[in-house]
């Protein structure tokens, strides 16, 4: 973090922010002071002021649990003290992040993780694809393993006057971890799953599945007799019974020469062909 013109002269210092509360800020003694503040019962964030490797190299290894990062772009942002996203060429940028995302990886705990919101430039009318050079650099160079790439959908984006290409609205969230075995807790995170609902007395599934559209294609199969179609409007029944009961939460029915083809219509590739010529019907 790089806060110079409000930076205290002496360190430390208490600040209260919007998001944060009261803060400890320091501009000095890293090293002591982060000590100091893990030993420190107190949850109120300790805030290290100065340029990011001067700083991360007091600090000790193996000592976060995460860390989350919004590196400047490069050539688009002038901030007030300067520092990255200014360097002459995109080359040089991506290896003064990847000094910084060296020194995270050492302070970073094996169980930790790395969180990059990293977004692109153009340079010549050329996209660079800077976060994929980026991610690839760490994966290549400093052992990073990456579980994500997060595409942060920015819905409205940022204005762009170019007139001959599309506007770009997202950036990469990556996550890196330092080893196969790390802290996640997936169940803190799911988002409860989609619930079967029913609209003017038809059951619809959770993806809005409603069995209309099957019985159609029973009805306008030519490829089943009469009693085939018996049986997959009773199959079909049941299915949609089970859905309205919770039992389960969707499904998709296959019929026999009724399906689309995905890929191929090839046994040797697909799965779908093979079952649905064998069967009348699948779900
Ligand atoms: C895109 S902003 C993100 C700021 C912050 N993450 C936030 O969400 O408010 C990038 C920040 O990196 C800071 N910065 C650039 N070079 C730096 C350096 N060498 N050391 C520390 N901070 C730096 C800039 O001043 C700017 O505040």
């Amino acid at each position: 973090m790089r806060i110079e013109d409000d930076a205290p002269s002496q360190s430390p210092q208490n600040l209260r922010l919007p998001l944060f509360g009261d803060c400890l800020i320091v501009n000095q003694d890293f090293q002591e002071q982060f000590e100091n503040y893990r030993v420190n019962k107190s949850i109120a964030p300790l805030l290290l002021l100065g340029d990011v490797l001067e700083v991360m190299k007091e600090l000790p290894s193996d000592s976060f649990d995460c860390c989350m990062t919004s590196p400047p772009y490069w050539g688009k942002r002038e901030y007030d003290a300067g520092g990255i996203g200014w360097e002459p060429d995109f080359k040089t940028y991506v290896d003064n992040l990847c000094s910084v995302f060296s020194e995270v990886h050492r302070v970073l705990k094996k169980t930790g993780s790395f969180w990059l919101n990293i977004g692109d430039s153009y340079y010549h009318k050329n996209l660079l694809g800077l976060p994929w050079r980026i991610a690839l650099n760490l994966t290549d160079n400093q052992g990073w393993i990456l579980r994500n790439s997060v595409i942060w959908n920015k819905v409205k984006g940022g204005p762009d006057h170019s007139k001959d290409r599309l506007r770009n609205i997202h950036e990469n969230l990556f996550h890196f971890v330092k080893s196969p075995k790390y802290y996640y807790d997936i169940d803190s995170i799911r988002s409860s799953p989609r619930k079967t609902k029913v609209v003017n007395g038809s059951v619809v599934s959770a993806t809005g599945v409603t069995g209309i559209r099957y019985k159609r294609k029973i009805e306008l199969s030519t490829d089943l007799s009469e009693n085939e179609k018996r049986n997959a409007y009773q199959a079909l029944e049941e299915i949609l019974r089970q859905v309205s009961d919770g039992i389960i939460s969707d499904f998709r029915m296959i019929i026999r020469g009724q399906q689309r083809t995905t890929h191929s219509d090839s046994e040797k590739v697909s799965g779908r062909p093979k079952n649905s010529k064998k069967k009348d019907f699948t779900f």
